[in-house]
C-alpha cells in the first residue's frame, strides 16, 4: 500500500519507519526542511531507541522516503496520515488544531485518487468531521474518507509499542476506509493485536480519556505518597499491594515528581476545555490536573527543605532532565518547575542528562549543563535524581559522595534503597516513604 505521513515528527516518524518495516510504500512529509535534509543523510531529529537502525534498513529497502515536498508525498498515496503537532493553544488550553486544518486544506488541493485521510494526531472529538468538511470543500469531486486511528506509543519504547500495540483504535464512517486500514494493519493484525473498529467520534474520545485515566492514576499513587509521608506509610508497599488487584494492575502507579511531557499536560487540558464548551464538567480530570500542576513546584521545595535553613548559595545537582528516560524531549518535564523553585530560592543548579541537554538548554539558561553525574555532583550540597535514566540507577555512591560537599540525596524516583543510602553517609529523601536516618 502507498501511504504518506504528514508531519515528521515523534509520531509520524515512527508510524512511517514502522509502516515501511510493514512492507508498505512509505512517504514521510514535513515542513521544516533541515529536519528533511538531516533524515536524508540518516541523522535522526530524535532520540529514540533502535529508530535510526529501522530508518536506514527501509530506506535502504527503498521502501521509505523524505521530503519537504507535500505534492511529491502524497502522489498516488491510498493513505493520507496527519501526525502533525496539536499543541495547546496559548492562552486557552484548548487544543491548537491549525496544524491539522492547514495540513487538510493543503491535502485537499492535491488529492489524485480515492484516498482515505486519516488523523493519527491527538485531536478533539469532533475534528474529524471538520477535516472532512475541509476536504470536501476545497475538493468537491474526490473521493475521500476520513478515519481516526490515535496513537498510543509511549516515547523511548516507541516502536516496540507500535509494533506491539495493546490495542489499535480505528474510528471509521464507511467501509471503504475500514478496508484500507484493515490493509494497512493486517501485518498488525496477524500478530494477534486487537483492531477495534468504533465510530470516528468514539475514537478520538478513546485517545483522550486514556491518557486522563492514566494521568489520574498517577496522581492518585503521588497524593497517596505524600498521606504517606504524613503518617507513616510506604508508598511502594501501598502501590504494590494495591496494584497486585487484578482490577486495579501496577503500571502508572510509581509515585513521583508529578507527569510531564509532550501529551499528559496537554491532553488532559483540552479535555477539559472540551467538556467546559458542552457543558460537561470532567471533575476528577480537573483536580488531576490542578493536582499535578502543584506537585511540580513541590518538589522543588522539598530539596529547599532537604538543604535546611539557608538554601540561598547552595548548589544542587539534578540528575536527569527530560520527563521520563529514553527520550530527550523536555516538553512540560518536572525538572523545569523544580530548577525555577530553586533558582527563585537562590540555588546554584547544575544539570546532567544522558539525552537531553540540548534541548534542557534553552529551557534553563542559568543551569550549568555537565558532562556527568559525577561533574554535577562536584562540591554540591544536594543530588536529586529526578528521571530514572538506567544511567543513573547505579550511580557510585561513594564516589557521588566522596566529592559532594554536603550529602544529601533527594530521590524523586525511589530508585535508591534508603538502607544503601544511609550505609554510603547520604540523608535520603525518596517519595512517600520513612527515611532510616
Ligand atoms: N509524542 C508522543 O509520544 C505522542 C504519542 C501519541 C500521540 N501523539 C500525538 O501525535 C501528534 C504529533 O506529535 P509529535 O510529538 O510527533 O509532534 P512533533 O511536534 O514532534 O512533530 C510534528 C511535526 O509536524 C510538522 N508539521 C506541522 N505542520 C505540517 C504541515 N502542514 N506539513 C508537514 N509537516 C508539518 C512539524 O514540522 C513537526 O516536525 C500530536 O497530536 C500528539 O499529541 C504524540
Amino acid at each position: 500500500m502507498r501511504i504518506a505521513i504528514i508531519g515528521t515528527g515523534y509520531v509520524g516518524l515512527v508510524s512511517g519507519a514502522c509502516f515501511s518495516d510493514f512492507g508498505h510504500d512509505v512517504v514521510c512529509v514535513d515542513k521544516d526542511e533541515a529536519k528533511i535534509g538531516a533524515l536524508e543523510q540518516g541523522v535522526m531529529p530524535i532520540f529514540e531507541p533502535g529508530l535510526d537502525q529501522l530508518v536506514a534498513r527501509n530506506v535502504a529497502a527503498g521502501r521509505l522516503a523524505f521530503t519537504s515536498e507535500l505534492a511529491e508525498g502524497v502522489r498516488g498515496a491510498e493513505a493520507i496520515f496527519i501526525a502533525v503537532g496539536t499543541p495547546s493553544r496559548r492562552g486557552d488550553g484548548h487544543a491548537d488544531l491549525s496544524y491539522v486544518y492547514g495540513a487538510a486544506t493543503e491535502i485537499a488541493a492535491l488529492l489524485d485518487g480515492p484516498t482515505v485521510v486519516v488523523t493519527k494526531s491527538t485531536v478533539p472529538v469532533g475534528t474529524g468531521d471538520e477535516v472532512e468538511r475541509i476536504l470536501r470543500e476545497v475538493a468537491p469531486a474526490a473521493i475521500v474518507s476520513v478515519c481516526s486511528n490515535p496513537e498510543f506509543l509511549r516515547e523511548g519504547a516507541a516502536i516496540e509499542d507500535f509494533k506491539h500495540p495493546d490495542r489499535i483504535v480505528v474510528g471509521v464512517e464507511d467501509d471503504r476506509a475500514r478496508d484500507v486500514m484493515q490493509e494497512i494493519y493486517r501485518p498488525l493484525y496477524l500478530n494477534r493485536a486487537p483492531l477495534m473498529f468504533t465510530s470516528r467520534r468514539s475514537a478520538e474520545l478513546i485517545k483522550y480519556a486514556a491518557n486522563a485515566f492514566l494521568a489520574t492514576k498517577i496522581t492518585f499513587i503521588n497524593e497517596m505518597a505524600d498521606l504517606c509521608e504524613v503518617v507513616g506509610g510506604d508508598v511502594q508497599d501501598v502501590a504494590r499491594g494495591i496494584g497486585l488487584d487484578g482490577r486495579i494492575g501496577p503500571k502508572f502507579l510509581h509515585a513521583g515528581p508529578g507527569y510531564g511531557g509532550s501529551c499528559f499536560p496537554k491532553d488532559t487540558l483540552a479535555l477539559l476545555k472540551t467538556a467546559e464548551d458542552v457543558q460537561s464538567p470532567l471533575r476528577i480530570v480537573e483536580a488531576v490536573v490542578k493536582v499535578n500542576d502543584a506537585r511540580k513546584r513541590a518538589m522543588g521545595r522539598k530539596v529547599l527543605k532537604a538543604l535546611g535553613d539557608e538554601p540561598r548559595g547552595k548548589i544542587v545537582a539534578l540528575l536527569g532532565l527530560a520527563f521520563k528516560p529514553n527520550t530527550d524531549d523536555m516538553r512540560d518535564a518536572p525538572s523545569i518547575a523544580i530548577v525555577q523553585a530553586l533558582e527563585d530560592a537562590g540555588v546554584k543548579v547544575r544539570g546532567y542528562d544522558p539525552e537531553s541537554m540540548e534541548q534542557a538548554r534553552p529551557i534553563m539558561p542559568d543551569v550549568e549543563l555537565c558532562r556527568s553525574p559525577y561533574e554535577a555532583a562536584d562540591g554540591a550540597d544536594a543530588v536529586v535524581l529526578v528521571t530514572e535514566w538506567d544511567a543513573l540507577r547505579a550511580l557510585d555512591l561513594d564516589r557521588l559522595a566522596a566529592s559532594m560537599r554536603r550529602k544529601i540525596l533527594v530521590d524523586l524516583r525511589n530508585v535508591y534503597p534508603p538502607a544503601d543510602m544511609e550505609e554510603a553517609g547520604f540523608a535520603w529523601h525518596g517519595i512517600g516513604r520513612p527515611s532510616p536516618l
